[in-house]
């Protein structure tokens, strides 16, 4: 079972990760286009837990000795764990991470340049705080942003103008690229102003990685007809493992796992062939023993808190309100009239709970009618009421 990554793993030991052969392909021959000087621009999408940030890290460490990589995640910035993510943060994160990669790279030379321009360009200075050294340019005014990003978005290909020898090209992966929707009404503008400095950059290559639905607004934001990077971005999905990958991933990584036909069937069911499913649920079966259907059933139930143990954060901080939405679709998906009346509430009152658990991934919106998207999150609140008799309400 040693070669079954945890559910919290990122970085995945090359006997870890499995498959993705063509995904792999596919990802590093558009990068490796930076190098010609003709960046694409590319959305990854695919469901929480799919592997996107599995993929990307192997992607890094395949590409690594050729290209400057950023690896840059929206969710660590501070101001985005206080709920509050401002456009300044994400251009400091980027500026951060930037430099933090050339570092590793032991680009010295260029980092020393880096801290001449900023000083000679007059950027604001935070002398308190300070990234390996490099004090952290300061942002106060509107016009301190405007420079600082413009400075920070260009650096990328200034970058490599300064060491075409030492690298092919600069790759920005921005992972949990999702959040941006938490600039609310600077998220479109943003994109826009993105947009623009992406297209000026010959040798640097962009892509945004995130937990999407495909009916997600943000896809339709950015990759849509009249979204920012309408028609210039390659849209691609990561998909679950199908169930013949996932047979070979087991029979080769987890071969002590004893399974009987339809307690595989069973298995792959439960766990829809999402990789943070499978491998979560793969590490809590019982080796050398035969596994059948009901063995699987019955301790897939008393692995659903394990399971729904990344949902059960984001449950604990939505209102009773939301909650109660999410518990009201448990059945099949409904109209918000039809929402309205099972919580005897006025429709127009649904819309902001609705459109919170829609940015949170947690609800989609198909053709009117709203679902819950993870199944895990559904199964885990079913196996909650029918064990307890209650749901794991908020209780203020
Ligand atoms: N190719 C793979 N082979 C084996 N296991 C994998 C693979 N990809 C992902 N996993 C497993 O799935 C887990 C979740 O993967 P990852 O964090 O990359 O998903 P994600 O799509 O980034 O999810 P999120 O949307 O929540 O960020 C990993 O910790 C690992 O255990
Ligand atoms: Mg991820």
């Amino acid at each position: 079972m040693n070669d079954i990554a945890w559910g919290s793993d990122e970085e995945l030991t090359d006997t870890q990760f499995y498959n993705r052969l063509s995904d792999i392909e596919f990802l590093s021959g558009l990068l490796k286009s930076t190098a010609f000087g003709s960046s694409p621009t590319i959305l990854l999408t695919g469901v929480r837990g799919v592997g996107k940030t599995a993929l990307i890290k192997k992607l890094k460490r395949d590409l690594n000795e050729r290209y400057l990589i950023s690896y840059i995640n929206l969710s660590q910035s501070n101001s985005f764990q206080t709920g509050n993510l401002d456009r300044s943060d994400i251009i400091n994160l980027i500026f951060r991470e930037l430099i933090k990669s050339a570092q590793e790279k032991g680009l010295t030379t260029t980092i020393k340049k880096i801290e001449k321009i900023i000083k000679t360009n007059n950027l604001k200075l935070d002398n308190i705080m300070s990234f390996e050294g490099i004090p952290i340019p300061k942002m106060g005014l509107e016009e301190d942003y405007s420079k600082l990003s413009e400075f920070v978005m260009d650096l990328p290909q200034k970058i490599y103008e300064e060491c075409p020898e030492e690298i092919d090209g600069v790759l920005l992966f921005f992972d949990e690229f999702q959040n941006i929707k938490d600039l609310n009404e600077q998220m479109d503008g943003f994109l826009w102003y993105l947009r623009s400095k992406v297209q000026s950059q010959k040798n640097v290559t962009y892509l945004f990685s995130g937990s999407m639905s495909l009916k997600d607004k943000l896809i339709e934001d950015i990759a849509g007809k009249n979204g920012a990077f309408g028609g210039r971005i390659l849209t691609i999905e990561i998909k679950p493992f199908n169930q013949v990958t996932t047979r070979k991933y087991l029979q080769t990584n987890a071969p002590t796992l004893q399974f009987t036909k339809d307690g595989f069937d069973r298995f792959y069911k439960c766990t829809k062939g999402i990789p943070f499913y499978i491998n979560t649920f793969a590490r809590l079966l019982p080796e050398n023993e035969e596994l059948d259907k009901n063995k699987i059933i019955n301790i897939f139930k008393k692995s659903l808190p394990l399971l729904a143990s990344h949902f059960t954060i984001t449950w604990g901080r939505l209102t009773l309100k939301e909650q109660k939405i999410i518990v009201s679709l448990l059945d099949m998906p409904l109209k918000r009239v039809e929402i309205a009346n099972t919580l005897h509430v006025t429709s127009g009152s649904l819309a902001r709970p609705l459109a919170t658990l829609q940015n949170l991934v947690l609800v989609e919106n198909d053709d009117g009618k709203y679902s819950i998207i993870d199944s895990i999150l559904k199964y885990w609140l079913l196996n909650y009421y029918n064990e307890k008799g209650f749901y794991p309400f908020r209780s203020d």
